[in-house]
C-alpha cells in the first residue's frame, strides 16, 4: 500500500508548551484514517499543520511524495480541509460559499457550477443552495462547512469533527458519502468524539494523547493490544446524594480490576481476562443497597480500548 501522508517526528510548540510531541504516523492512499484523542490531545494542531494553517517547530510532513514546506503550493492544491471551527461567509448563499472556496483551487465556469452542485448534494443541502448561513441551523452550517472543503475534489480530505451538532439522519448521509469519496480514491483523515462514527467508517485508527503517539492500527489490531482484558458492565440506580467517586474508587482497588469508570448509571470495570467470578463486585453493590439492573461481560470495544490506553475519557 502506498503511503499518501507521512508525518515524521512532528513537534509543534506554542511558546514553552509542546502541543505535538514527536508525533509520527502514516496514512495509506485511499483509506479513511481516524485520529482519536481526548480534548487537547493535539489532533486539530496536527491537522492544522498538514493543511498549512499553522507552522510547526520540527519534523517533516510529506503528502503524495511532496514535502509540505518545499512544495507547499502544490501540496495545498490537493488538500481539502473541513475545520473544527466553521469557516463560511455569512452573507454569501450556500452555493456562493461553495463556489468561492472551489474557485480558490482554479475551478471556473461550468466545472465550478457542477462541482458546487455535487458538493451541496453530498451534504444534503441541494434544496438550500440559495439560503445564507445566517438563516441556517447549526447543523446545516456544519454541512455547508463540509461542502466548502470537498468541492474541488481534493486527493486528501482532512475532516476535524465535521459532524458536531448534525442530526442523526444527516450524519448517516455524510458518513456514507465519506465512504463514497474514499471508494472514488480520496484519502481521508477524520477526527470525531463519536466512537461509533470512527468504528463504522475508519479503516485504521491512531490514538494520540498529550501530543504523543499512543497506538495505531485497524480496530482488530487495537483490540489485540488489550487482549488480556475484558470489560464488565453493571448498571444500577444511584441515589442522588450517593458518593459515586468513592464507590468506584473502592471497586478499582479490588483484585483483577485494572481500571474503572462511570457512565451515568453504568459502572464499567476493565478486568483481567482470566477473571471469571464476578460475585465480589456484585457484593459491593448489595452492601451499599444498590440494585443491579443489568450486567454484561464483553470484549473491549473501541471506547474501552481508548480509555485503557490513555486512562482518559474522550470528553
Ligand atoms: N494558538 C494556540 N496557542 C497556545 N496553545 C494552543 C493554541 N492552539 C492550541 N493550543 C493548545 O494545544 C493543545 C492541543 O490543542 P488541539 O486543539 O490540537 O487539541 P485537540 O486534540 O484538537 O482537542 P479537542 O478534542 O478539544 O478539539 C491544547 O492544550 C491547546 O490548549
Ligand atoms: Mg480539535
Amino acid at each position: 500500500m502506498k503511503e499518501f501522508l507521512t508525518v515524521k517526528n512532528l513537534i509543534k510548540n506554542y511558546g514553552d508548551f509542546c502541543a505535538v510531541d514527536n508525533l509520527s504516523f502514516s496514512v495509506y492512499e485511499g483509506e479513511i484514517f481516524g485520529l482519536l484523542g481526548p480534548n487537547g490531545a493535539g489532533k486539530s494542531t496536527t491537522m492544522n499543520v498538514i493543511t498549512s494553517l499553522c507552522d510547526f517547530s520540527k519534523g517533516s510532513v510529506k503528502v503524495d511524495g511532496m514535502d509540505l514546506i518545499a512544495d507547499n503550493e502544490k501540496v495545498k492544491r490537493i488538500i481539502g480541509a473541513v475545520p473544527q471551527e466553521i469557516a463560511i461567509y455569512p452573507f454569501l448563499s450556500a452555493e456562493e460559499n461553495v463556489k468561492f472556496f472551489a474557485s480558490l483551487y482554479g475551478l471556473k465556469g461550468r466545472e465550478l457550477s457542477e462541482a458546487a452542485k455535487e458538493a451541496l448534494e453530498f451534504v444534503g443541502l441541494s434544496d438550500r443552495a440559495k439560503m445564507k448561513p445566517k438563516q441556517m441551523s447549526g447543523g446545516m452550517k456544519r454541512r455547508l462547512n463540509i461542502a466548502c472543503g470537498i468541492a474541488h475534489s481534493p486527493k486528501l480530505i482532512i475532516m476535524d469533527e465535521p459532524t458536531v451538532g448534525v442530526d442523526a439522519q444527516s450524519r448517516e448521509h455524510i458518513l456514507n458519502s465519506i465512504k463514497v469519496l474514499r471508494d472514488r480514491g480520496a484519502t481521508v483523515i477524520y477526527t470525531s468524539h463519536y466512537m461509533n462514527e470512527v468504528e463504522s467508517i475508519c479503516d485504521r485508527i491512531a490514538i494520540i494523547d498529550h501530543g504523543k503517539f499512543v497506538a495505531c492500527g485497524t480496530e482488530q489490531e487495537l483490540v489485540s493490544l488489550v487482549s488480556d482484558s475484558r470489560v464488565l458492565k453493571i448498571t444500577t440506580e444511584f441515589p442522588s446524594d450517593f458518593d459515586r467517586d468513592g464507590f468506584i474508587g473502592g471497586l478499582k482497588k479490588l483484585p483483577d480490576v485494572k481500571s474503572g469508570r462511570l457512565n451515568e448509571n453504568e459502572v464499567a470495570l476493565e478486568l483481567n481476562r482470566s477473571c471469571r467470578d464476578f460475585t465480589m463486585f456484585l457484593e459491593r453493590f448489595s452492601k451499599q443497597g444498590l440494585p443491579v439492573t443489568g450486567i454484561s461481560s464483553e470484549s473491549m470495544n473501541l471506547e474501552d480500548i481508548f480509555i485503557s490506553l490513555t486512562g482518559r475519557e474522550l470528553r
